[in-house]
């Protein structure tokens, strides 16, 4: 099979030959037809300096081609997605085990493509767990930080689905990401005091943040957005719980794969959004595998908001 592949400390990845991988007894055979680009896949190779060689991506949808001898509940021919953390993703075939909460799939339902379902787990599960952490009762106010990038837009749709306030921070570039979204209020980080602008509209303070921008150090001071007791939480695992104990509010890191969401379940009820149109898939741009490098350094660049997916 085909497959980008990191072979070198400080390489980007090349797309290379390699042996079809072989389904252990408990896996599935996976023929990828589209995978989705995240920021962890650029993190792993240039960040986390995962051990060498290893299959860039994880998120994908495609066919089962083959399955384990105990594999109980998938057979070869149904249409799959999910997140394949061990072999990779940006490959024609992936292998990945069929009850594993660090590495969840599910079967894609018939009305939703291959390039939605592909674009849907990393992100959208995250987005998932986020609001699920939070709690938030429907008419209570969230602030999405980075809400026009692609865990911002799924947050952002799954919350206002469940009657929660959505207001959002983006780059002044990307101010009709917010209008698309149809949150109540977009602020400019790149222009306007986000504490302030959102002091402003909210006198009282808002309930919750979820904060999904690359800033450790801004998310002490974004806190000054909550009402007292209010909750806040970090996917890059910035928030120090004792700090925020001591000033009356709730610190949380989400991590995906040790959240309840990160399973079949969390996958199947995004799909099902997906499918009632209740939850909208924001592509913006499909590469093929030959160009996946080029398509991750688009992805890292951050000049463009929104999912990137390829087409094995
Ligand atoms: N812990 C986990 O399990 C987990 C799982 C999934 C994702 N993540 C992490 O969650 C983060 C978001 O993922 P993603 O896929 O949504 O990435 P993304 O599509 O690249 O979006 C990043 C977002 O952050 C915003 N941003 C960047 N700097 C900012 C700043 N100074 N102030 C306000 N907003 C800022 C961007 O806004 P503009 O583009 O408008 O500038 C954009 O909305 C990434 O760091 C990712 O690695 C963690």
């Amino acid at each position: 099979m085909r497959a980008v592949v990191v072979e070198h400390r400080h390489g980007l990845g090349a797309l290379k030959d390699l042996p079809d991988p072989a389904p252990g007894p408990h896996d599935v055979l996976v023929r990828i037809s589209v995978a989705g680009v995240n920021p962890i896949d650029w993190k792993n190779r240039d960040v986390y300096e995962r051990p060498i060689p290893f299959v860039l991506g994880q998120d994908f949808a495609g066919v089962v081609v083959g399955t384990g001898d105990r594999v109980r509940h998938y057979a070869e021919g149904d249409r799959v997605f999910g997140i394949a953390r061990e072999h990779g993703a940006y490959a024609e075939l992936t292998v990945v085990p069929e009850d594993d909460r660090t590495q969840p799939v599910a079967k894609i339902p018939i009305d939703v493509g291959d390039a939605d379902a592909a674009a849907l787990p990393t992100a959208g599960l995250t987005a998932l767990a986020g609001v699920e952490r939070l709690g938030l009762e429907a008419g209570q106010v969230l602030l999405i930080v980075g809400v026009s990038g692609a865990v911002g837009q799924f947050a952002a749709q799954i919350a206002r689905d469940r009657g929660i306030r959505v207001a959002g921070t983006g780059r002044a570039g990307n101010a009709e990401i917010g209008d698309a979204l149809g949150i109540e209020t977009y602020v400019a980080y790149d222009r306007d005091d986000v504490v302030q602008s959102i002091r402003t509209k909210y006198p009282n303070g808002v309930d919750a943040v979820l904060d999904l921008a690359e800033d450790a150090e801004a998310v002490k001071r974004t806190a000054d957005v909550l009402r007292p007791g209010g909750s806040i939480a970090s996917t890059i695992r910035a928030v120090d719980a004792e700090h925020f104990k001591e000033r009356g509010l709730t610190g949380l890191n989400v991590n995906l794969f040790e959240s309840p969401q990160s399973s079949r379940e969390g996958l199947r009820s995004l799909a099902e959004m997906v499918k009632q149109g209740r939850l909208r898939v924001p592509i913006v741009a499909e590469r093929n595998l030959v160009d996946a490098v080029a398509a991750l350094e688009l992805q890292k660049s951050r000049k463009i908001a929104g999912k990137i997916v390829l087409s094995i």
